[in-house]
């Protein structure tokens, strides 16, 4: 049974590798792209999220709609192009879309897309969640329509990317995050801890264009710059797949293992964004905690090499 998802996300590198994996990916139909600030601006995120799906060649309509330019607390952003690039996606051209915008907000498109189809939509938050929590602030309902929130965000039991203490897209809007973990919908978290172990060097990422020189070809372009932020920052020979690992986590969930816990996320101070077991109580999220990385690896490679071959869905 394939899954209808929505991807709201903040292309960045990693995120351009998350869409083309959900595109090529046969478990998944893509009904819809929502963009947010993060990594870039909200307008740079929805032209590089345009131009990757004319790129990797998905069959309209896959809507995209632009979503919020900044966080709900009103603090300045901290964009992270000195990780993925002034444009978002490296140093490759920049994108030119030929489809504009959807003319909706994005939590206006994520509202009328769930609430079409009760029950079947799993979202898939792969960036800041301002959009998200703007939904549900817009239509409280949704927490009972949803299917699942599959997050890549949060560091539980290690510590954080952008802090020691918390994770990006966490700290980015922390207010957003508390009310998307404090709702009562199905929320599957794919944090540092486990997207952390799944690793792709320069070599595997020539094979990947070796095999899809069109789509990979671009893709393996926009990583030379991720990876040598790794490479200097983070001292490893290649890049974590952060937001393909939650992607893979929702079509393959036989290669992660998680614990459910009711989380809190710090709002301010040193400690912003980190996510703490709640001392409170409330809804549990299913944090997952391990990984077979080889297996996650495996099928994002193997998914990839397919990408000049159009879509496997949408
Ligand atoms: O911490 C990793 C997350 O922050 C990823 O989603 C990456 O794209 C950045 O947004
Ligand atoms: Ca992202």
């Amino acid at each position: 049974m394939r899954r209808s998802i929505i991807i709201d996300t903040d292309p960045g590198v990693d995120d351009a590798l998350a869409l083309v994996y959900a595109l090529n990916c046969p478990a998944f139909e893509l009904r819809a792209v929502t963009t947010v600030h993060g990594n870039v601006s909200v307008e740079r995120s929805t032209r590089n999220a345009l131009g990757l799906l004319e790129l990797a060649g998905a069959a309209l309509p896959v809507p995209v709609a632009r979503g919020a330019e900044a966080p709900l607390n009103g603090l300045p952003r901290r964009e992270a192009d000195f990780v993925h690039g002034p444009e978002g996606l490296g140093e490759t051209p920049v994108f030119e879309p030929r489809h504009a915008p959807d003319p909706r907000p994005a939590w206006q498109l994520i509202r009328d897309e769930v609430a079409a189809r009760p029950g079947e939509i799993t979202l898939c938050a792969i960036g800041p969640l301002t959009n998200l929590a703007l939904a549900l602030a817009h239509a409280p309902e949704l927490a009972t329509q949803v299917a699942e929130v599959v997050l890549m965000g949060g560091a539980v039991g290690v510590p954080g990317n952008i802090t020691t203490q918390a994770e990006y897209n966490l700290w980015a809007d922390p207010v957003a995050a508390a009310a998307v973990l404090s709702a009562s919908w199905p929320v599957t978290l794919v944090g540092l801890d486990v997207t952390t172990q799944v690793m792709c060097t320069r070599e595997d990422f020539a094979q990947i264009a070796q095999r899809a020189p069109r789509v990979g070809g671009f893709l393996a372009q926009a990583a030379q710059f991720y990876i040598a932020f790794y490479e200097q920052a983070v001292g490893i020979p290649g890049c974590h797949l952060h937001d393909p690992s939650a992607l893979i986590a929702l079509s393959h969930p036989e290669y992660f293992r998680g614990e459910r816990m009711a989380l809190e996320v710090i709002q301010d101070g040193e400690a912003r964004g980190q996510t703490r077991r709640s001392t409170a109580g409330g809804p549990e999220v299913q944090v997952l905690t391990g990984v077979e990385a080889a297996a996650v690896k495996r099928v994002f490679m193997l998914t990839l090499s397919v990408a000049d071959c159009g879509p496997a869905n949408a």
